[in-house]
């Protein structure tokens, strides 16, 4: 079975092909919108719905030209529904549903969080159920126990800043702009990640939620009370603050390594593209077997969407899943 994916959740719009025979994706384009929303130190909902719409077909059409497959090969179509951005995400329902009406395929929309844990199901060796699962996006943070496909535990999750969310908006703080992970990243590799002593947040009580919004606050009082901030005074800072993430990420993984006795970790979300973060979960989780996407497949994209559907398409029991199959294609009238 083949399927098209479709994300366009928030600024990225991602179109890809997988394959299920091979668990290949055979194409894929994508597009980051994030120089357009820089200059307003975030995403403006409608310039990334209007971007979107501009952006799909031409993507559309390069996806399939180079998947060297026809439209008659398709067997169906995956767009994320949500959680999202919601005019961004009307652009890639509206058109994954005309797509399916006129080409007679079925639809299907899926849920953003699980395409970013399915994605590892791409990586050789995959995971193997049942495992964990830490997702770490800009709007959510969750551990998950994922028993099988379509069977998730939520075990805990962000009571209030979701991690990437902390990264934008210390980003901020330090004046570096949008969107704030990657520069954050950039300007800490040149500081010292002791610098500063910053709390890492409910490491000490049992539970597996996080806060990093009491980070961030952090990071707000100690670049108040700088009056001429130097540039290593920012690279420390950054330095700090992606230590004390990294060290509460794996703290709370330990935690619930140790409480579920599973030895497998599967990691994503755009904060998993962090280096550093990667290198502290691997080098802290020495001895359990830990699965991150390729960094270019952490943040959004159209190939997520379509490991997603394919699963979510060819399930037994579809009855929880809204799904359009249209009896008739537009190419028969
Ligand atoms: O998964 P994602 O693309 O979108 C959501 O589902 O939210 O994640 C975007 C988030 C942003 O907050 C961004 O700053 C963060 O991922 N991010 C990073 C890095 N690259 C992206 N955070 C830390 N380090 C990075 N290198
Ligand atoms: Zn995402």
């Amino acid at each position: 079975m083949k399927v098209l994916g479709i994300e366009t959740s928030c600024d990225e719009t991602g179109i890809a092909i997988y394959d299920g025979n091979s668990n290949q994706i055979i194409s894929e384009k994508l597009f980051s919108q994030a120089t357009k929303h820089s200059n307003y130190g975030g995403v403006v909902p409608e310039l990334a719905s209007r971007d979107h719409v501009r952006k799909l077909i031409p993507l559309l059409s390069d996806t399939i030209k180079e998947s060297g497959i026809s439209v008659e090969n398709l067997d169906g179509i995956a767009y994320t529904a949500g959680p999202g951005l919601r005019g961004p995400l009307l652009t890639g329902a509206a058109m994954a549903q005309a797509l399916a009406l006129g080409w007679g395929i079925p639809c299907i929309g899926i849920h953003h969080m699980e395409a970013h844990l399915l994605i590892n199901l791409l990586e050789d060796p995959a995971p193997s159920f049942p495992f964990l699962t830490l997702l770490i996006s800009g709007g959510h943070c969750l551990i998950i126990r994922a028993n099988d496909f379509g069977e998730y535990k939520v075990l805990g999750q962000s009571r209030d800043d979701a991690v990437g969310e902390a990264f934008d908006k210390v980003a901020k703080l330090l004046d570096l702009g949008y969107p704030g992970g990657p520069k954050i990243e950039e300007l800490a590799s040149t500081g010292d990640p002791n610098a500063f002593n910053l709390p890492r947040p409910m490491t000490k009580e049992p539970h597996l939620d996080f806060s990093f919004s009491g980070l961030k606050t952090a990071v707000f009082y100690t670049v108040r009370s700088e009056k001429n901030p130097s540039e290593t005074f920012k690279s420390d800072l950054a330095a700090s603050f992606q230590e004390a993430v990294a060290d509460t990420l794996l703290l709370k993984s330990q935690k619930a390594i140790e409480q579920n006795s599973l030895d497998q970790l599967v990691i994503g979300g755009g904060v998993a593209s962090n280096k550093y973060i990667r290198k502290k979960l691997v080098k802290g989780l020495k001895g359990k077997k830990i699965f991150f996407p390729p960094i270019n497949r952490c943040t959004d994209n159209g190939a997520m969407v379509a490991v997603t559907g394919h699963y979510r398409l060819n399930k037994k029991d579809s009855s929880n899943d809204i799904i359009i199959r249209p009896k008739w294609s537009l190419s028969e009238l």
